[in-house]
């Protein structure tokens, strides 16, 4: 499909310079949808996971806005949150012949035979925001996103040093990620790492909320119920500690003093609680992927050599944090 890559790659350099420069804000070309084939431009394939949280809102719009600025022509597909609709939706790329195919998988396993497929078919796949667990990295030119575990190690690191002076046991409850997902492992891993260095940190409970709002309030309301006396919430995504507090409210408590709440993503929402002592501290986790990535996209597809592993720069927030960043939160 791609006849003169080098021309291309020029072209869209062109086309960011553009946009920078504020000539390419109009451009109407690079929008989701069909590319009806034979474009000169770029196309990529994009899968993304679903509309679960307002991470993954922001990611998308992230990735549309810079396809549109870097000229890239984008199929994107939502997922829904399942496996299968991924699969289908690379499998039609790959008929489609796009030039390069970008997704973040909903979980880690199962990707092998997929992958195989597009390496047959010669379309590099670049891996964005969420790891597969295949030892065969052949299968994808690189990986772009968080370091998962780094962030829940973050988190567990804060609450060491909160309760550093306790000397009874801190009960823990965990409302996890999507089970399978590359974020519900790393970061439970991440954080257990840091917090067995001292057995009075008990994680009472650990359930999926599977990083929506909705799930969040449902399983905290049912971990109320269970434990009468629960400390600290660690929820692996901003969403879900969000429902959280409304079901810790509605248990006649306090959140961020009766119970101490530790999330990951500093969205907006997040952010303003965060700010209004709603929650305690967050683990930043950026969405803003979309500009280096169809950077990656075209090195890829020149045939340029790009690392295996590019890891995205991350921050962390306390409540005075949050009251000094939030008017200038872009998501
Ligand atoms: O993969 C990133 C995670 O997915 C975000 O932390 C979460 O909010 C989203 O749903």
């Amino acid at each position: 499909m791609l006849k003169r890559i080098s021309t291309l790659v020029l072209m869209g350099a062109l086309a960011a310079t553009m946009s920078a420069c504020g000539g390419g804000g109009g451009s109407t070309g690079a929008t989701t949808g069909d590319s009806g084939g034979g474009s000169d431009k770029l196309v990529m394939g994009f899968s993304q996971v679903g509309a679960e949280s307002g991470w993954r809102t922001a990611n998308t719009k992230s990735v549309q806005d810079s396809a549109k600025n870097a000229g890239v022509e984008l199929k994107f597909s939502d997922a829904q949150q399942k496996q299968e609709n991924q699969i289908k939706a690379i499998r039609s790329f790959i008929q489609q012949k796009v030039d390069v195919i970008a997704f973040s998988p909903v979980v880690e396993s199962g990707w092998d035979t997929v992958l195989k497929e597009a390496q047959t078919a010669k379309i590099p796949v670049i891996l964005t925001d969420r790891a597969v667990d295949s030892p065969d990295t052949s299968l994808y030119k690189t990986f772009l996103g968080s370091d998962f575990v780094e962030e829940g190690k973050k988190a567990g690191q804060w609450l060491v040093d909160q309760y550093k002076d306790e000397k009874g046991d801190v009960n823990i409850v965990e409302l996890q990620g999507t089970t399978g997902s590359a974020p519900a492992n790393d970061r439970k891993a991440g954080f257990a790492d840091v917090i067995k260095a001292d057995p009075k940190f008990k994680v009472v409970a650990s359930q999926t909320g599977d990083f929506t709002r909705a799930k969040g309030k449902e399983v905290m309301e049912a971990f109320l119920k269970s434990n009468a006396d629960i400390d600290v919430l660690f929820a692996h995504n901003d969403d879900m500690g969000l429902g959280a507090i409304e079901a810790i409210e509605g248990a006649g408590k306090v959140p961020g003093k009766d119970i101490k709440i530790i999330t990951i993503d500093a969205v907006k929402d997040g952010m303003q609680a965060l700010a209004d002592g709603k929650i305690n501290y967050i683990v930043e986790c950026s969405p803003l992927l979309g500009p280096q990535l169809m950077d990656l996209a075209k090195k890829v597809v020149a045939g340029e050599t790009v690392e295996q592993r590019v890891v995205t720069q991350e921050t962390t927030f306390t409540q005075e944090q949050a009251k000094e960043a939030l008017s200038s939160r872009q998501y």
